[in-house]
């Protein structure tokens, strides 16, 4: 195959080209290096036992529902890219922020109750996982029998409560 000549002017562009993306893999770099992950964001076996549910329930949120719901989030390679980086750490604190499993003994009876039943609903909408993080992330699909075991579970502390 012949390579094809380019011009002068054409060399010039492409070079432009060039300079462009490594001046923007560069600011990405530069910026990817300012918004890292603390350290507290990175999954140890000890902080899981932090985590205060029967096994079988442990294990379930920990495949689908860990990383956003508790501060052990298992972070993937371009998620250390900018602007990833970013928009992967609002999107735990804001999960976080509304439920964090690690902080499930801390909270009240009540509010135990309700996070059982929103927890229900939001997997019976198919809302939990979401689904972009499903697209990355298959294998944290529940299962049918996943299902019916956080039901069971919920059901359980409902009734005991009533
Ligand atoms: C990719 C991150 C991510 C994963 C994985 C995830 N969640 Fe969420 N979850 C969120 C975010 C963000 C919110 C808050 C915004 C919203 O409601 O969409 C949320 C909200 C919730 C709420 C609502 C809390 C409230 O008080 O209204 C419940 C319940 C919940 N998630 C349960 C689960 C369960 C159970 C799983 C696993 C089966 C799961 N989530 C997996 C990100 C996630």
């Amino acid at each position: 195959m012949k390579l094809p000549i380019l011009s002068k002017k054409d060399t010039l562009h492409l070079m432009k080209k060039i300079l462009i993306l490594l001046g923007l893999a560069f600011v990405c770099a530069l910026a990817s290096y300012f918004t890292r992950w603390e350290s507290s964001s990175v999954a140890t076996q000890e902080a899981k036992s932090e985590l205060v549910f029967p096994e079988r329930i442990n294990r379930i949120f920990d495949k689908s529902c860990n990383d956003c719901h508790t501060p052990y989030t298992r972070i993937p390679l371009y998620g250390h890219v900018f602007p990833v980086t970013l928009y992967l750490q609002d999107h735990v604190e804001e999960a976080q922020a509304e439920l964090n499993f690690v902080k499930w003994n801390e909270f009240t009876l009540k509010r135990q109750l309700r996070k059982a039943e929103e927890i229900i609903e939001q997997i019976d909408n198919g809302e939990m996982p979401p689904k972009s993080y499903l697209l990355l992330h298959p294998d944290a699909k529940l299962s049918y029998e996943d299902i019916s075991e956080l039901k069971k579970w919920s059901e359980k502390i409902l009734n005991e409560n009533e």
